[in-house]
């Protein structure tokens, strides 16, 4: 049996029905957790926007179907794909009287069965981050294998310019020192990551929760909407 690596305990983690049956609640259930998800569903609806009724959107990993209904209310063919059927049963159950809207399918993230270019936007939430580096490589490649156009992926990576960041990232710069900072270098990864498998960003979407974050918009999460760079086009 595979030893329990960090790696394997996200990827098995939600194959159990108690995971998948709590994991509203323990994400999304206390004030500001749903709070936070308003938030992150606002985001997404600017998303959206950039796409037309009718466009075929992959969701991966889908969950319990945080954006199930969501996205059919847009007018927009669901599909979400996952790992654990534990959590897409969740998902069947919540939403059994519009079961014929969408569809599932229980796949992993590395190796997706769909044919090039099959959707018109793939997102993805709370999943990169979660991701060894080589492996978050391979599912970038494979979203950006099936996607046709857009990328709209959100991680607690994703952050807007912080401050405190900048200075720690300058001092360890200057004084040749690792205070820290590892962190935040590899937040600053993600996105030059995303990009580098043939993405450019088109727009980066604040979670805003409150009236504070206004004021003070900085090391605030972020959708990333990432466009399908054309083949030729330098980077
Ligand atoms: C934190 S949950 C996020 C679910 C959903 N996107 C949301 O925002 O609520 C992480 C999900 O990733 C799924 N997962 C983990 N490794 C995966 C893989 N290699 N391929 C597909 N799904 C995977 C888990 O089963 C779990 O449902």
């Amino acid at each position: 049996m595979k030893s329990m690596t960090k790696e394997y305990f996200r990827k098995y983690h939600y194959r159990d029905a108690e995971a998948a049956r709590t994991y509203d609640d323990r994400k999304f259930g206390s004030p500001s957790l749903a709070r936070y998800n308003r938030s992150t569903q606002k985001a997404l609806d600017r998303a959206l926007r950039l796409l037309p009724d009718g466009s075929r959107v992959l969701d991966i990993p889908c969950g319990t179907g945080r954006w199930t209904e969501f996205v059919i209310r847009k007018r927009m063919e669901y599909v979400g794909g996952d790992i654990s059927l534990e959590m897409m049963q969740v998902c069947l159950e919540k939403y059994a009287g519009i079961r014929k809207a969408f569809d599932l399918v229980q796949l992993d993230g590395t190796a997706l069965p769909f044919p090039d270019k099959t959707f018109d936007a793939v997102l993805s939430f709370k999943f990169l981050s979660l991701l060894p580096q080589e492996i978050r490589l391979e599912v970038l490649r494979e979203f950006r294998r099936v996607t046709r156009r857009y990328l709209i992926a959100q991680s607690q990576h994703l952050r807007t310019f912080c401050p405190w960041r900048a200075l720690k990232l300058l001092f360890a710069h200057v004084f040749g020192i690792e205070w820290r900072t590892k962190k935040y270098r590899t937040r600053a990864e993600l996105l030059p990551q995303i990009e580098s498998v043939g993405f450019r960003t088109v727009a980066r979407i604040r979670i805003v929760r409150s009236f504070l974050d206004v004021l003070w918009p900085f090391d605030l999460e972020y959708l990333a909407v990432l466009e399908v760079r054309d083949e030729n086009e330098s980077r």
